[in-house]
């Protein structure tokens, strides 16, 4: 069996930093995917929320409803043992467009 590699995967220079850019290139195909949804109140799954840069992405293009979808649910699931120092503060933002809940265990 493959050993994740759990500790480089939560040192912050890596997971906060080096790999938590990019959110709007992560999230915006989910975004087009909630315009589309006619369900009232969607719910997305994120496997490897990482530093949550799609996560604060989706927040904040969710917000004011600008795009036409009402309040989104989101799991996240993140590796066991996994941990982000930047992920709570992205959890929270998204709280304010909907419900947000971390899971950990592998996808
Ligand atoms: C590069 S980071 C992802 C960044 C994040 N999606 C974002 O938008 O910034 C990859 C993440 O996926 C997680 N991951 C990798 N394999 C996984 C698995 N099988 N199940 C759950 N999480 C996994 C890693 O621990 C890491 O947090």
């Amino acid at each position: 069996m493959t050993v994740f590699a759990t500790e480089h995967k939560s040192a912050p220079r890596y997971l906060d930093v080096a790999a938590n850019t990019h959110g709007q290139e992560k999230g915006y195909l989910v975004l087009k995917a909630l315009e589309q949804v006619k369900t009232q109140r969607p719910h997305v799954v994120e496997i490897g929320p990482g530093g949550g840069a799609a996560v604060s992405f989706l927040a904040s293009a969710l917000s004011g409803n600008q795009h036409g979808a009402g309040p989104v649910d989101l799991t996240l699931i993140e590796a066991p043992g996994v941990t982000s120092h930047a992920l709570p503060r992205a959890v929270s933002e998204f709280n304010e467009v909907g419900t947000c809940e971390l899971a950990h265990g592998f996808a």
